[in-house]
């Protein structure tokens, strides 16, 4: 794959960003913007609005119970929300960041999924649950001008970049794409800033998906690229991108495993032994022997599969010191690594202790 142009490629400074999480603040390596302090705290909020942003898009407001101030955030930031059902699901903050009494998200439904978009939809106002964050792994650079390409869903990282770009003064064009005009959500009223700067693509109208040249068209000089969809349009539009261009993106689904070599992880001193081929992660291995293990964001930021490391030396791991983050960390030479799951887990592959509580079903 050929590498975006410039700074580190964005998967590489994601987990540079939550590998800095495990310290004090942290610093993205492009920019040089200040990010808030990740934070672990649970927040308590009550589900105080539920809006249709598209016919398959709701949007969520998530205020205190007690009506008080939600911690501060910026463009980018993420929540993790605990779902009643124990899911653990992060959303994009899609609102305004100087409004402190609610956050807002928006979620597609996806019918095919693992069931947390589903249950989101089914959430009713009144709702209780748990959020933490935000965290931000998908910073918001000073830039003289800013190309935002968003497909879908992927609009709500970058509305409200939208909205402080134009608060800057700075230089700014959104193109929203989707398969037509209703899946677009939150764009429309983007329009509402300045109409000639926003263009709502719909590929029913204009005969399929753009290509990466269609979205980089009238590139503005010197401009900051802010791209968020699908992996085929991230791939394409990184590898389109001319030099001279920040490329910043977030993808929807973890990155597949390149390059990577083979290695062993075993479960427990004394337990069975997983082999994690070149292409795959540790998780997707270790979950073949235990099914239940808990997951989340599969790019190494959430913690959930984060477990203490016994032996053995990682590299490419966001976890903390004497930790692994098992969807991405891989070892760092031959000896095999020694993991603690928490639990006893049989050669088998049985597990003898109860699966965690934000297991993805
Ligand atoms: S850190 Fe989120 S699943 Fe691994």
């Amino acid at each position: 794959m050929t590498a975006a142009p410039g700074p580190p490629r964005p998967d590489r400074l994601l987990r540079t960003i939550a590998r800095a999480a495990a310290g004090a603040a942290v610093v993205a390596a492009r920019g040089g913007v200040r990010l808030p302090r990740p934070v672990d705290r649970d927040l308590k909020v009550v589900v105080a609005e539920l809006t249709a942003e598209a016919p398959d898009a709701v949007g969520l407001r998530l205020a205190r119970p007690d009506g008080a101030p939600l911690p501060p955030w910026r463009p980018g930031a993420h929540l993790d929300v605990l779902l009643p059902s124990g899911r653990l699901r992060q959303y994009s903050l899609c609102g305004d960041p100087a409004d402190r009494t609610a956050y807002r998200v928006a979620v597609r439904r996806i019918d095919a999924g693992q069931g947390g978009s589903l249950e989101v939809h089914g959430l009713l106002p009144g709702t209780r649950l748990v959020v933490r964050g935000p965290r931000n792994a998908f910073p918001f650079v000073v830039a003289p001008a800013y190309l935002f390409l968003a497909g879908g869903i992927g609009i709500t990282p970058i509305a409200p970049m939208v909205r402080a770009a134009a608060a800057r003064g700075a230089d700014w064009r959104l193109v929203h794409t989707g398969r037509d005009l209703a899946s677009l959500p939150l764009s429309e009223r983007l329009a509402g800033l300045d109409p000639a700067r926003v263009i709502r693509r719909a590929d029913d109208v204009h005969g399929g998906v753009p290509t990466a040249a269609e979205l980089l068209a009238d590139l503005p000089a010197g401009a900051a690229v802010y791209c968020c969809g699908p992996p085929a349009m991230i791939d394409a539009v990184r590898r389109a991108v001319p030099d001279g261009h920040g490329f910043h993106a977030e993808r929807f689904s973890p990155p597949p495993v390149r390059g990577g070599r083979p290695f062993t992880v075993r479960l427990g001193h004394g337990g069975p032994v997983v082999e994690v081929p070149a292409d795959r992660s540790a998780l997707a291995a270790v979950r073949d022997v235990v099914p239940d293990l808990a997951y989340s964001c599969q790019q190494g930021f959430c913690g959930t599969c984060h477990v203490p490391l016994l032996a053995g030396a990682t590299e490419q791991d966001t976890s903390a010191p004497g930790r692994m983050a098992l969807c991405v960390a891989r070892a760092r030479d031959a000896t095999p690594l020694v993991v603690d799951l928490g639990r006893h887990v049989e050669p088998c592959g049985g597990s003898t202790s109860p699966p965690s509580s934000h297991k993805v079903p």
